[in-house]
């Protein structure tokens, strides 16, 4: 996106806010009565992240185009003018003072990346436009304000995912934490993970750091490789992690990898090529899922774009939006104050990637899945948890009852490629092949063999 030189922003800022509270009392906010409804979309269309913005944007895209060709919202079609912030937080806060001033949305979608979303969201906040994160998971993001929604799970339950799976699936009892001290994401799941983990009985044995953009992390898994882990969570984004797994079996660990949604990218394979094999991280859904809902976003995905597999980023973004659209056809006008209120009374909207009901702090209650990383860069469905109190009944409408534990029995599941596709081209490592990955402990067995050990195994949804 262009920069807009910082005096001029504020008088944007200052002419827009005026003109906003006089249009408030009659409702009209960011519509006016003939033309589109506007809503501003914020993502990395561009630079390390790039996937993530532009897995989304398809997403968005084609909840849009379902809306518009069912009528559209109370009469009125809708349109999205996407910014891109390239990646860095202030270019976020940026584009959502832009689309707010000059551009009046009526409701903002981003960021995806929790650190992005933290900045962009005091001046949604501000402006009473409400913000939908499609999968910022860092908890702070919606304690911003009563205008922040979010349509994904968060981390105290992301990093209870994983470290659950750590401790009784691939029984770690030695763990290592590699974390990105520049990314509130990164640092909150870390902390997330190790609660849990020590509480599950396991030994945080080393905490190393680094920041977003770093290349060399050979010291850092130096000192991780001397602390003899079981296994290594990284909490990164992917193009870090890719280069960390490379790294890590440089220095000549053989340990599994484990992570969070942010590793979810085509890139992810990409980079750090078969040093990932045997790896697990925590997402929003698989593709693999045979519950109907989400095979049939997966076939309209496909058929929009050229036969691209959706990634989580893209159906948590289409849950994003189709959220936000039912919010506007049951608000009782389109002003910011009453989507927000209909934002909030969202119950069991049936989103792709689960049941969306809004809790009282704007955060919804969903399951997660647990991914693992198989030769060629596939990605096997190894479980599914189901939160505390949810029926299991979402998004799969699969069986009922006992939440599922994760460690899927049903056998490696193949994707035929992870993601959505990056429109951006740019750098790409050659994957090299990592050395074999050992078993010399019961974790490292679990990794080769995808057999979780001594854990009620988990059914994968059926139809
Ligand atoms: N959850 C990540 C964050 O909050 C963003 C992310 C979501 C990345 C889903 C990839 C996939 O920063």
């Amino acid at each position: 996106m262009s920069r807009i030189p910082a005096r001029l922003l504020l008088c944007i800022v200052a002419a827009a806010i005026g003109c906003k509270s006089k249009e408030q009392g009659s409702g009209m906010v960011g519509a006016n009565a003939q033309g589109a409804i506007v809503v501003g979309e914020v993502g990395s269309m561009t630079g390390t992240e790039a996937t993530f913005g532009t897995s989304s944007d398809r997403g968005i895209q084609l909840a849009v185009s379902e809306v518009n060709g069912a009528g559209g919202i109370k009469n009125r079609q809708v349109t999205v003018i996407a910014l891109d912030d390239e990646g860095k937080p202030e270019e976020a806060a940026t584009a959502a003072t832009r689309l707010i001033a000059s551009e009046h949305v009526t409701a903002l979608l981003g960021e995806v990346a929790s650190t992005r979303s933290l900045f962009m969201a005091p001046k949604a906040q501000a402006a009473k436009v409400p913000m939908v994160s499609p999968s910022s998971t860092n908890e702070k993001v919606t304690q911003v304000g009563d205008y922040i929604f979010r349509a994904c799970f968060i981390d105290p339950f992301q990093g209870y995912v994983m470290a659950k799976f750590g401790r009784e699936n691939l029984k770690v009892a030695r763990a290592a934490i590699l974390k990105d001290v520049r990314n509130d994401y990164s640092v909150g799941l870390a902390k997330v993970f190790s609660e849990n983990f020590r509480k599950m009985g396991g030994q945080i044995v080393d905490e190393e750091s680094y920041s977003s953009g770093d290349v060399d992390f050979k010291a850092q898994l130096t000192n991780i490789k001397n602390a003899t882990p079981d296994a290594l969570y990284v909490p990164g984004y992917y193009t870090d992690v890719g280069l960390i797994a490379r790294q890590t079996r440089e220095v000549g660990m053989t340990i599994p990898l484990m992570g969070g949604d942010g590793w979810d990218s085509e890139r992810l394979y990409e980079i750090g090529g078969a040093a990932l094999e045997g790896s697990y991280f925590s997402n929003h859904y698989s593709v693999d899922d045979p519950s109907p809902r989400i095979q049939e976003f997966v076939a309209k995905f496909k058929k929009a774009y050229g036969g691209q597999l959706p990634d989580s980023l893209a159906a948590q973004a289409y849950d994003a939006a189709g959220m936000l659209f039912d919010a506007m056809k049951r608000a009782k006008d389109l002003s910011g104050p009453a989507i927000r209120d209909a934002l909030a009374e969202t119950k069991s909207y049936k989103g792709v990637t689960g049941d969306i009901s809004m809790d009282q702090n704007r955060n919804p209650v969903k399951p997660a899945v647990v991914l693992k990383i198989a030769k060629g860069g596939k990605y096997d469905f190894a479980g599914r948890v189901q939160p505390e109190g949810i029926a299991e009944t979402s998004p799969s409408e699969g069986p009922k009852g006992a939440p599922v534990a994760p460690g899927g029995n049903q056998g490696p599941k193949k994707t035929e490629g992870n993601t959505a596709p990056n429109a951006v081209p740019g750098r790409l490592a050659t994957p090299t092949p990592a050395p074999e990955v050992g078993s010399t402990s019961s974790a490292q067995a679990a990794a080769t063999t995808g057999q979780p050990q001594g854990v009620p195994a988990g059914e994968h949804p059926k139809k």
